[in-house]
């Protein structure tokens, strides 16, 4: 574990790559040196200290604690987010990487360093002044805190437009009424981005962001959903009655909510792309150590041309949808439009992760099905990241309009 504080030590000092070029990064081996070091404390934190609690967690709805606030002590609850305001100061694909790696050994603290990575920390980074920023930020940055971002509601998930949460200007503050729904680190969070509207008739012209603690008057949390997979994180209702939150509060300019939540799901799809990648490299992991040690018809399964054919379909949806995880996080540090190769990324990792799950499962046949191997678990946490962030139907949708505007340009 010391070596793993000690990287950490390194990285925070480390700076930033930025002008690596996606060819380099292509290859695992050429990963700049600062994200192989980080790929690897990671991995050893991972192996330490998330694998062996994770089956645990997950049966048991345990929030892990002790291991959000290590990963905030090693940089992770805020990986791209500049040292000045205790950030690790780090890029997108060192984000990546690292909740891969996160993921591989528990997706449930992989899901809670997401969202409070891309969807909490990521739009005050790029929207919040810089009162804001020192007021909201800092102990979100090393696990001591957490926030949560509030978009949907039980009327509204894909349609994020349609928001009816409603706040309404009174002097110098608004007063929110309102529900939201499926918040991951609803239950833990200390604060929350929450869009609303201030006039349904503009749509999402309406919508705007506020900054909401949670210890504010009128704001509770409601129902803790029970959940197929990720059943170490919390999902809940956020309920607003007469919140009166100071204007002082909004996120970005009013009315400017919708865009800051579109361009906050492009970042946080490549954080579930990542999240993603790293089950569908633990199922293809555990499905080739299984395979090895299996012996059917008087060999290992490993040997079995209809078992190598199942490794091989999934170290190709595996590795495929890590290179589209890389460009888009190339892209996005470079400053270049990645709204398309976000949403690819999230759609292919997605669907890798439900395929190797499934796939990993049938290779360990019986012992797929039972919780003593982690297969099941996979299979059941594999499944949300098709739905949050924009279901598999959206960033289809997402995908076509850009290719469209591409094309008639
Ligand atoms: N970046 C910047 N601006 C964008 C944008 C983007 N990626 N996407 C759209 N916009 C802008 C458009 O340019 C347009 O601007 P103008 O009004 O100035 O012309 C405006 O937003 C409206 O665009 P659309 O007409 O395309 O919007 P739409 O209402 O048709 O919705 C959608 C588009 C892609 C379906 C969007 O509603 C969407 O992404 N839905 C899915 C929502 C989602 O992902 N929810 C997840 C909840 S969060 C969660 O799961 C978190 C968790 O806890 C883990």
């Amino acid at each position: 574990m010391q070596s793993v504080l000690n990287t950490a030590k390194l990285l925070r000092r480390s700076v930033t790559i930025k002008n690596h070029g996606f060819r380099q990064i292509a290859c695992l081996a050429s990963l700049p040196e600062t994200h192989q070091m980080l790929q690897k404390a990671c991995r050893d934190f991972a192996n330490s200290e998330l694998i062996p609690q994770a089956a645990k967690h997950d049966r048991e709805h345990l929030y892990p604690e002790k291991q959000i606030r290590e990963m905030g002590k090693l940089g992770l609850m805020a990986v791209a987010i500049p040292e000045e305001f205790g950030g690790s100061g780090l890029d997108y694909l060192a984000y990546s990487i690292a909740m891969e790696e996160i993921s591989r050994g528990c997706a449930s603290s992989s899901v809670i360093m997401s969202v409070n990575n891309s969807l909490y920390l990521g739009p005050l980074n790029s929207y919040g002044t810089q009162k804001q920023k020192e007021i909201w930020i800092p102990h979100y940055t090393n696990g001591e805190k957490i926030g949560c971002f509030a978009l949907s509601e039980p009327d509204n998930g894909s349609d994020a437009g349609a928001a009816s949460a409603i706040a309404v200007e009174k002097s110098d503050r608004y007063v929110l009424n309102g529900t939201k729904m499926w918040i991951t680190n609803g239950f833990e969070a200390s604060a929350a981005l929450v869009f609303a509207t201030t006039d349904k008739s503009l749509k999402h012209k309406g919508i705007s962001a506020f900054l909401i603690p949670k210890s504010i008057k009128g704001f509770s949390v409601g129902k803790k959903e029970d959940k197929l997979g990720i059943r170490a994180s919390s999902t809940c209702q956020l309920i607003f009655e007469d919140c009166e939150i100071p204007k002082e509060n909004i996120l970005g300019k009013p009315g400017n909510g919708f865009k800051i939540a579109m361009q906050t799901l492009d970042a946080g799809r490549i954080g579930i792309a990542s999240q993603a990648l790293g089950i569908a490299q633990a199922s293809l992991e555990l499905a080739i150590d299984y395979a090895q040690k299996r012996k059917s018809f008087g060999k290992p399964i490993a040997k079995l041309q209809i078992i190598q054919q199942k490794l091989a379909d999934m170290a190709l949806s595996v590795e495929s949808s890590r290179l589209l995880t890389w460009r888009a996080s190339w892209l996005k540090d470079n400053g270049k439009s990645y709204t398309k190769e976000a949403a690819m990324a999230k759609l292919a990792a997605s669907e890798a992760a439900t395929f190797c799950s499934h796939q990993c499962i049938q290779v360990l046949g019986g012992m797929g099905y039972v919780s003593d191997m982690a297969a099941e678990r996979y299979y059941r946490d594999a499944r949300i990241t098709e739905i949050y962030e924009g279901t598999s139907e959206i960033q289809r949708l997402v995908i076509a309009g850009q290719v469209l505007k591409e094309y008639l340009a």
